[in-house]
């Protein structure tokens, strides 16, 4: 798929085909695309966690701090948490940070590996929504282990809804030219 329409026309889709399984092949191909995403210093922090079944609805029942994640959780057949190996990406080898944004560059990284997986998976004609909201718990829910940290969750699957695009806002609210 070209790059522009693929960004374009990915969508956050919240419901999907219940009849359809995704295949193992289907999202390693995914996350194959996604560790090409650049990251600090090529640390490369960023590690999936691909649930399904009852892995996925152990996360989904533990989710109450917006149950709507919950349903969508429950409806996918499929969810994977990115998290990150903490506090390599934006520090030095000491631990002391590089910049004064200190873990902001690993949850930087992190959105970038999340948008390129988002990305990959439109190519590949699945459908995924970026979750944020989860619970405390979610964490050790998952199994992550310690040393990393759960910096989201992606819904995936076939989508069962046509989303019309949100809003975005003009060119000239977002872009400031100096000369
Ligand atoms: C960091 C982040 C967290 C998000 N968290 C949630 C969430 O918890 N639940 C949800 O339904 N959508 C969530 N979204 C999806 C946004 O609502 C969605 O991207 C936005 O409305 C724009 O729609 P689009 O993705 O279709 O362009 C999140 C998106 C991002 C980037």
């Amino acid at each position: 798929m070209e790059t522009v329409k693929c960004i374009k026309e990915r969508r956050s889709v919240r419901k999907f085909d219940t009849s359809r399984e995704v295949s193992k092949e289907l999202i390693e191909s995914v996350i194959d695309t996604a560790r090409f995403a650049p990251s600090w210093k090529n640390t490369q922090v960023t590690r999936y966690y691909v649930l399904t079944g009852d892995a996925k609805n152990a996360l989904a029942d533990c989710t109450n701090i917006w149950a709507k994640n919950g349903d969508i959780m429950r409806g996918a057949p499929m969810v994977v948490a990115l998290s990150v190996v903490d506090k390599r990406s934006g520090y030095e080898r000491d631990g002391s940070p590089s910049t004064p944004l200190g873990s902001g560059w690993q949850m930087f990284d992190s959105g970038i590996a999340c948008q390129t997986f988002c990305l990959a998976a439109h190519d590949a004609g699945l459908s995924s929504v970026i979750m944020g909201l989860y619970d405390d718990n979610a964490a050790d829910v998952i199994g992550i282990p310690e040393g990393q940290i759960l910096t989201a969750l992606i819904a995936v699957g076939y989508a069962a809804e046509e989303p019309i695009a949100p809003n975005r806002k003009e060119l000239s609210d977002l872009v400031t030219y100096k000369s």
